[in-house]
């Protein structure tokens, strides 16, 4: 069996980091609330076991714990309260201190073996540090591998037994050797193998759904989107003509996208897709609603109407729907920092249907990161344009549009947004940037051409850099790449006077003006 490591997640903002840490070299992990029996891990058979951070103290009321237990089971890596943990389980000595160490802290290693194998105790190394209590004495049977200033156990181990851990905080790009360490703990103290490849992945997939969907027939909503995408090219290779994928040509969509995807998957890939043009219906339910919630829910119910009434076209015999679902939403689900975090806006997913829908859910990508995904795409012969696809909401121009949604103000729209993308794109920045778009404002504005006056709308654009959507910075264009995209739109776009650049980020700002 493959290598693979177990990640307790204790609460730590960093966690999800870790699993991605451990997968880049190539390690397959998972992450597990700490509720997790020890025999419920045994049989789950990690190569190695992380216990992560977490907001607690080891002497709070109802904290979670871990059971000594596990240090039979494989060899353990505590980070930070996982380390003060393995500190009070093995009877050491953790306290609480006013004085909270945070940020980057200069660390010197005490001998090049275990963690810090290739490290010199001679260079002090970076780590990045966030914690308020601390180990005073290790447990007996335990010795410091690493010491700061601020703290003088930044790390230990077991003497005998492969039992290690580190006060900072190896995952973050704070600690910029972190990486190594996380490395000789896989490779030099787990023995693990790095066997986890994007080929690996898909190769087990088709397995498990040639195995889970037998003779059925499935259905596929293709949105445009990267992740949609994957998982239809992923079930296909897997189930070939038994799968049928439907596209909903919601008319609220950018420039050639249904073409696009037309062309992907039934020219280039021979999947077979039914495509609904849906336009009218759309824009007909959305006639004169301005409010941005309202439009989310009525493009969210037209949307499971529409796809509805074309998956029972597909025949009696459907049993499967996919579903893009990725690692992170999973990992929210049970997360001990509370569940989903609260929403802002009500994020309708394509794809997203009833509840009491007949069809049970195959979804391929639940254990893999957006960049893993992206990884599978290129493997399985998605052109780079699709995998490496801005994100691009479901409710789509609509909620780029600050007003009522019209036709004209679409078509508008959507031909400038083409002209910024396609000059972000000549500029050789579009794969630095997480998301660009353009906003349709309710404002109209003075301008000059030629001789007359002109009196028209004012166009924003958006641009932001991201990990994840959660937080974004306003990407710095370069003047003169903004002077063109400006220039082009004004001059080739009637109806647009005027353009404006968004600086926000988020938060306060959201990504979307909607
Ligand atoms: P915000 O605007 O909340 O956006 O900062 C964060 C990310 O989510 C996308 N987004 C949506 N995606 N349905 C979606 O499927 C929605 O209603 C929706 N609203 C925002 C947004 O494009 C960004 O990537």
């Amino acid at each position: 069996m493959s290598s693979r490591i177990l990640i307790v997640d204790f609460g730590s903002q960093f966690t999800q980091l870790i699993a991605r840490r451990v997968r880049e070299a190539r390690v397959y992990s998972e992450i597990h609330p700490p509720s997790r029996t020890v025999e419920w891990i045994r049989e789950w058979k990690p190569t190695g076991i992380i216990l992560s951070g977490g907001p607690n103290s080891v002497y709070g009321d109802n904290v979670p714990l871990a059971d000594p237990a596990i240090f039979d089971i494989a060899p353990v890596l505590g980070i930070c309260y996982g380390m003060q943990l393995i500190a009070h389980i093995e009877g050491g000595q953790v306290i609480r201190t006013d004085r909270r160490e945070y940020g980057r802290a200069e660390m010197r290693v005490l001998e090049p073996k275990g963690l810090f194998a290739v490290f010199s105790p001679s260079e002090p190394v970076t780590a990045w540090m966030s914690h308020g209590d601390h180990i005073e004495k290790p447990p007996k049977g335990y010795r410091v591998t690493a010491e700061s200033k601020g703290n003088p156990i930044s790390a230990f181990q077991h003497e005998k037994r492969p039992i290690y851990g580190v006060q900072f905080h190896p995952e973050v790009a704070h600690t910029p050797r972190g990486g190594e360490v996380i490395s000789n703990f896989l490779f030099g103290v787990c023995k693990a193998e790095p066997t986890w490849t994007a080929g690996a992945f898909i190769e087990q997939d088709i397995a498990r759904i040639r195995k889970t969907v037998g003779k059925s027939r499935v259905i596929c909503g293709l949105s445009g989107g990267v992740d949609s995408s994957v998982a239809a090219a992923l079930v296909h290779r897997a189930i070939g003509d038994q799968l049928t994928c439907i596209f909903v040509d919601t008319g609220l969509l950018r420039l050639h996208e249904r073409e696009q995807v037309e062309r992907t998957f039934r020219a280039h890939l021979g999947i077979e897709l039914i495509t609904i043009d849906a336009e009218q219906r759309f824009l007909g339910a959305l006639a004169g609603v301005e409010d941005p919630e309202e439009k989310r829910k009525i493009i969210g119910h037209t949307f499971i109407d529409v796809f509805e009434e074309a998956a029972a076209k597909v025949g009696d015999n459907v049993d499967f729907l996919v579903q893009g679902t990725l690692y992170p939403d999973v990992i929210e689900s049970f997360s001990p920092r509370g569940g989903p975090s609260v929403t802002i806006k009500t994020h309708h997913n394509v794809g997203g249907l009833k509840p009491e829908m007949k069809f049970k859910l195959i979804e391929p990508l639940r254990e893999l990161f957006k960049d893993e995904v992206r990884n599978v795409g290129r493997e399985l012969g998605l052109p780079e344009e699709m995998v490496a696809r801005h994100p691009f909401p479901g409710p789509g121009l609509a909620i780029r549009i600050l007003s009522d949604v019209t036709k004209e103000k679409l078509d508008l729209l959507r031909t400038a947004d083409a002209l910024y993308l396609e000059e972000i794109r000549e500029a050789g920045l579009y794969d630095e940037i997480w998301q660009a778009f353009s906003v349709l404002l309710p404002v109209r504005s003075v301008g000059v051409m030629g001789d007359e006056r002109t009196y028209e709308n004012v166009l924003g654009l958006r641009a932001v850099t991201s990990t994840d959507g959660m937080t974004a910075d306003w990407y710095p264009f370069p003047y003169e790449v903004l002077g063109r995209i400006s220039s082009r739109i004004i001059n080739q776009v009637p109806g647009i006077n005027r353009v404006v650049y968004d600086v926000s980020s988020k938060p306060p700002a959201t990504i979307e003006w909607e």
